[in-house]
């Protein structure tokens, strides 16, 4: 019998790195990791694996019942709201301690000229007309700007699309820049005059954020969803902490992302 089984749902680079602390350093423990099955073929990191959603809050509880799951982690996403929320919710049903793992938001330089909005539609209104914006968004949230006929965005994506983008756009294939040299390349190659992204965070895609602030272009910028009420770690180590926490011992909590050093960058999607 594991001493635990701890069930992860992961996702994210956080998520692989925090699987295999877990497995090296927690032998004892059952664990389970859980991808979406978003991915072709996922990085699989050691231990056990399941792929694909559970089917909502029910079977998510039924779950954790039916495998014994002594501790939930979730390390989705900042923007995988629907999963945090089932996570919260199957949790309180069974009775399961939980601890959300969600790595810092980033915070504004001096110079940069970050707007903040809460929403897509935001986004696509904050743009001026005649604007080119880089729309550093996946292809499900391209949708909102199709109405503005006025501006002439830049897309990058991995694969070429399958079917038509949802208006006309500059498309470039390949994978997101490794430095802001990289990407102020690109920005300037397209005569790209804003950037829109969401607020993920982590280091692997800051580096269009650190082009913008080398050109001074403007930055609009989608606000993360409001995580679920409850504990929250801020990286890797504090999950470990508090995985090493007695069972009966409160989760450590925490306000990720709006604190001191809530720009801290671990390196992780
Ligand atoms: N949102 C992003 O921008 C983003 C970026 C990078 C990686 N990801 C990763 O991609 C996955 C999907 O993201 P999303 O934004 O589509 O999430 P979402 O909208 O919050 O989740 C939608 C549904 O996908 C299933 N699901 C999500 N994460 C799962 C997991 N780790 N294991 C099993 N089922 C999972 C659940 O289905 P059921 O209800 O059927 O259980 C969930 O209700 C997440 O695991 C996330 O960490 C997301």
């Amino acid at each position: 019998m594991p001493v635990e089984t701890i069930l992860l749902l992961a996702g994210t680079a956080e998520g692989h790195a925090l699987a295999e602390r877990i497995a090296g350093d927690r032998p004892e423990s059952r664990l389970i990791t859980s991808l979406a099955g978003r991915t072709k073929t996922p990085r699989l990191p050691a231990g056990e694996v399941r792929i694909g959603g559970f089917g909502g809050v029910e079977a998510l509880a039924a779950f954790l019942t039916a495998e014994r799951v002594t501790r939930l982690v979730d390390a989705t996403h900042p923007f995988a709201a629907g999963m945090a929320r089932n996570a919260a919710q199957a949790a309180d049903r069974t009775g399961t301690p939980r601890l959300k793992l969600l790595r810092p938001a980033w915070v504004p330089g001096p110079s940069d000229r970050w707007r903040e909005v809460s929403c897509l539609g935001a986004a696509r209104d904050a743009l001026p007309p005649g604007a080119r914006p880089f729309l550093a968004l996946g292809r499900q949230h391209l949708a909102p700007f199709r109405h503005r006929s006025d501006i002439s965005p830049v897309l990058r994506m991995v694969d070429a699309p399958e079917e038509p983008l949802p208006f006309p756009a500059e498309l470039v294939l390949g994978l997101p820049g490794l430095n802001a040299a990289d990407e102020i390349a690109l920005f300037e190659r397209y005569g790209v005059t804003h950037l829109v992204c969401r607020n993920s965070g982590g280091a692997a895609s800051f580096a269009k954020l650190e082009a913008a602030r080398a050109l001074g272009l403007p930055v609009i910028l989608i606000e993360r969803p409001k995580p679920p009420e409850g504990p929250l770690a801020a990286g890797i180590e504090e999950v470990l902490a508090w995985l090493g926490e007695g069972l009966t011992a409160p989760p450590c909590g925490g306000d990720a992302g709006h604190g001191p050093g809530s720009d801290r960058r671990d390196g992780s999607r």
